[in-house]
């Protein structure tokens, strides 16, 4: 595993780090029923190996982003039996749900006892864009950040973005941040904070943690034939998650990337990737094939869907990443015949445009028209 520096903090993080937001699940697929012993065989085997930056967040693998979740509480059981000493833990105050300053103290020392653990190594504030910054300035996070470092509780402040890219700027200006957290592939260089946001992160010296590395596995897997053709034509052989992780690694501003990994394959398969990048080792042919990949994925996927889930649960009950994800794979392979499988309830067609969605979405996605397109195509009258 190979190190760096992390920005101002001087703190050495490993390249790859562990993402808790899409952990194994027991059959079924219930995303708040962790497969508690699968996670902890592969998140302790990450360890093992070197990794040792480890993110969660309040509402990851729960039933929607107004409560907690199942992530915190068994990241805090799998960190036991020494391993919680080995790691920096990384978790996130859910902005969106704070309405005094003392709902942070309230928040943060929930997690605390959620983490199993008395401090939290590096403590985002969650999903800022624009508005949710001015929110959370006008209730004092400042004074909350400030003091939760004195007493203890947390030994770095940072801030995870999701907004357009004139936003960032203000928000890394705003406070001491000590890191940001933002996300970052070969397919988002232009999107959110972008290549810009990242520079200018790292002017100022902050850490650098990439979040949704390979577009949450769409950069990595059923990749469409013209794709496959590019890679296999480089002069270059590597799997399409090695050259995704590499790309980023490749920029000297990064550090860690934290990707969410579900089996023992893609754990050792990024660890090997994370043993062998340096930075700025890219050279022209493979720049050129980074280029036409991305040319030929901008040609077919319509609807930029991570399916983080932050808009869900939708109340009139539409599987909102499941239509969009469909609508995608449509577009990208050609043909696809599992949308028949979503219950009438799930379809795009279930949307009443309430608009409650919106707001959540990280992408900023006009959700509703686009599901109307989903639907046009899918259930056409
Ligand atoms: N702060 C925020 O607002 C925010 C937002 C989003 C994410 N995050 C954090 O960022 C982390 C990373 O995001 P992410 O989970 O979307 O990461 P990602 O690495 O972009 O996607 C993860 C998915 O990629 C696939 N994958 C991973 N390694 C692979 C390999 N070697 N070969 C083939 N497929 C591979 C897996 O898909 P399958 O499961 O389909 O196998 C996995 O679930 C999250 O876990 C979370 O901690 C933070
Ligand atoms: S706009 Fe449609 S998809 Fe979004 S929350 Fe409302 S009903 Fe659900
Ligand atoms: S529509 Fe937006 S919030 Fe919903 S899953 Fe997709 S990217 Fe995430």
């Amino acid at each position: 595993m190979l190190y760096r520096r992390f920005g101002k903090t001087n703190e050495q993080v490993s390249l790859l780090g562990f993402g808790c937001m899409r952990l194994p699940l027991h059959p079924g697929g219930v995303y708040a029923n962790i497969d508690v012993e699968a996670s902890s065989r592969l998140i302790r085997y990450a360890i093992d190996e070197g990794v040792n930056y480890i993110d969660t967040a309040y509402p990851y693998h729960g039933t929607g982003m107004s409560s907690a979740g199942q992530s915190e509480p068994v990241v805090g059981r799998i960190l036991r039996d020494g391993y919680r000493e080995k790691v920096k833990l990384a978790t996130k105050l859910p902005s969106w749900l704070v309405q005094t300053r003392k709902d942070m103290d309230k928040f943060l020392d929930e997690q605390l006892r959620r983490l199993e653990t008395d401090h939290i190594d590096f403590y985002l504030v969650h999903a800022l864009n624009k508005s949710l910054w001015a929110n959370v300035k006008r209730l004092g996070i400042a004074d909350f950040l400030e003091n939760a470092i004195g007493d203890g509780r947390i030994r770095y402040a940072g801030f995870s973005y999701h907004d357009e890219p004139e936003n960032f700027q203000a928000i890394v200006d705003g406070f001491d941040w000590s890191f940001c957290q933002i996300q970052y592939n070969y397919m988002d260089e232009e999107f959110q904070a972008g290549r810009k946001g990242l520079e200018y992160a790292g002017q100022k010296d902050l850490g650098i943690t990439i979040m949704e590395p390979l577009r949450g596995g769409k950069l990595a897997q059923d990749l469409p034939e013209s794709v496959q053709a590019a890679f296999h034509k480089a002069e270059r052989q590597r799997k399409p998650a090695d050259w995704a992780l590499s790309w980023i690694w490749n920029h000297p501003e990064t550090s860690v990337l934290i990707s969410g990994m579900n089996s023992m394959e893609q754990v050792k398969e990024n660890i090997q990737s994370a043993c062998d990048a340096t930075p700025d080792s890219f050279t022209a042919a493979d720049e050129e094939v980074i280029g036409r990949v991305k040319s030929l994925y901008r040609q077919r996927i319509k609807v930029d869907c991570t399916a983080c889930g932050y808009c869900m649960p939708c109340p009139s009950g539409v599987d909102i990443p499941g239509c969009f994800g469909y609508f995608n794979n449509l577009h990208m392979y050609g043909k696809e015949d599992n949308y028949r499988f979503l219950k009438p309830g799930e379809r795009a067609s279930a949307c009443t445009e309430c608009g409650a969605c919106e707001e959540h979405c990280p992408q900023c996605l006009p959700i509703p028209e686009l599901l109307k397109e989903v639907r046009s195509v899918f259930e056409p009258a």
